[in-house]
């Protein structure tokens, strides 16, 4: 099966993309790195070619994730050419958002030597640096557009008003941000309608509300003790027992439709509009394949409006962060 694309600037993109976190950060795992490299393989074989990573998703130091895609693409011989490597700076080690032009620099040879790549395809402000004005920001990215060592620029929780001056220094070829059944805030706080008039690519993060809407935890405690999710307010026990009276409500519509829950999730997020590429995580080929068959299923203008009723029915309980984590957001 070929992958269906939408465009990233000027370039075709296989969708859905593959979100790499899991691999090396927040969510728990058992395994070790190169028990991975067999996902890669599944993932380039059905052309699921745009891979998403940063620098700061790594158990220790920066670049664990990086150097993973390094050593699956040595591994398995693929050409640099046939991917699509997404990748992030702005968490420095001492967990503060940097985005000055002498730290850019440093960020993409790092990310560059962690990769074993001469040039990144689309590289990202993680986080807006509140004490960079964006067009700094955004004007190193473009000297490195210039001298070829990324392809594309992107911005990540950026608020509507830093795009719009950002996108005054140079062109922003894609947002990446939360978007997902269960998080919708883009569509009310400008973000998705500046993308929209802009011409610029919205790619949804966590579009499986960072597993939840696949139904594959039941309660609070079913997320493993050293997983990041434990911490996470719509994880709480309270709020879990609220919000998964949505996902129940999801799995029955994706049931009567003869899909899984978590391929109606990834459906209804590209059915938003053709400009948005979801780029669901997972550490499990199973899970991976299942993800790229969500390509083909399709919603009905109908069944739009009949989930938007669940959605509305349904409210989400708990921020999509802590209150810390917050104050970093939409900035
Ligand atoms: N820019 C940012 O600030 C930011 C923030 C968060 C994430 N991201 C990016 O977005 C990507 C995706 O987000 P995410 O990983 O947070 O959330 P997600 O894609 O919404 O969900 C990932 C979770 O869902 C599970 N899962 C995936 N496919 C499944 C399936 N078919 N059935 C059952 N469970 C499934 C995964 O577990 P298994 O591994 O066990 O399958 C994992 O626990 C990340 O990998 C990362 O690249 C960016």
């Amino acid at each position: 099966m070929s992958l269906p694309t939408r465009r990233i600037g000027g370039t075709s993109v296989p969708i859905p993309g593959w979100g790499l976190m899991g691999f090396s950060a927040f969510y728990s795992t058992d395994k070790s790195d190169e028990d991975f490299i067999p996902n890669f393989k599944v993932a380039y074989e059905a052309g699921c070619t745009m891979w998403d990573t940063a620098d700061i998703y790594s158990r220790s130091g920066l670049g664990q994730n990086e150097r993973l895609v390094a050593k699956a693409m040595k591994a398995l011989k693929i050409p640099r050419k046939d991917i699509f490597l997404c990748t992030k700076f702005g968490f420095g080690l001492d967990m503060k958002v940097h985005g000055d032009p002498a730290y850019i620099k440093q960020a993409i040879e790092r990310s560059l030597k962690d990769l074993e790549m001469d040039y990144v395809d689309l590289y990202y402000q993680h986080r807006v640096d509140p004490n960079t004005p964006i067009e700094e920001t955004v004007k190193a990215m473009q000297e490195l557009k210039d001298a070829g060592r990324i392809r594309h620029i992107g911005l990540s929780e950026c608020s509507a008003e830093t795009l719009r001056r950002a996108a005054k220094v140079a062109k922003i070829d894609a947002v990446q941000t939360e978007y997902s059944l269960w998080e919708t805030s883009i569509e009310t706080n400008g973000v998705l309608d500046a993308c929209k008039e802009l011409g610029i690519t919205l790619v949804a993060y966590s579009p499986l509300g960072r597993g939840m809407l696949s139904g594959k935890f039941r309660k609070h405690s079913d997320l493993p003790a050293d997983d990041w999710r434990r911490t996470n307010p719509r994880f709480s026990e309270e709020n879990f027992s609220k919000n998964i009276q949505l996902v129940d409500q999801l799995a029955s519509f994706a049931k009567a439709k003869g899909c899984t829950a978590g391929q109606l999730a990834l459906a209804w997020v590209h059915a938003q509009w053709d400009g948005i590429i979801a780029i669901p995580g997972t550490t499990r080929i199973e899970a991976l394949e299942e993800n790229i068959g969500s390509v083909k299923v399709e919603l009905t203008k109908e069944e739009l409006k009949e989930i938007r009723a669940i959605l509305d029915q349904f409210p989400v309980a708990g921020t999509r962060y802590d209150a810390q984590s917050l104050k970093g957001l939409n900035i």
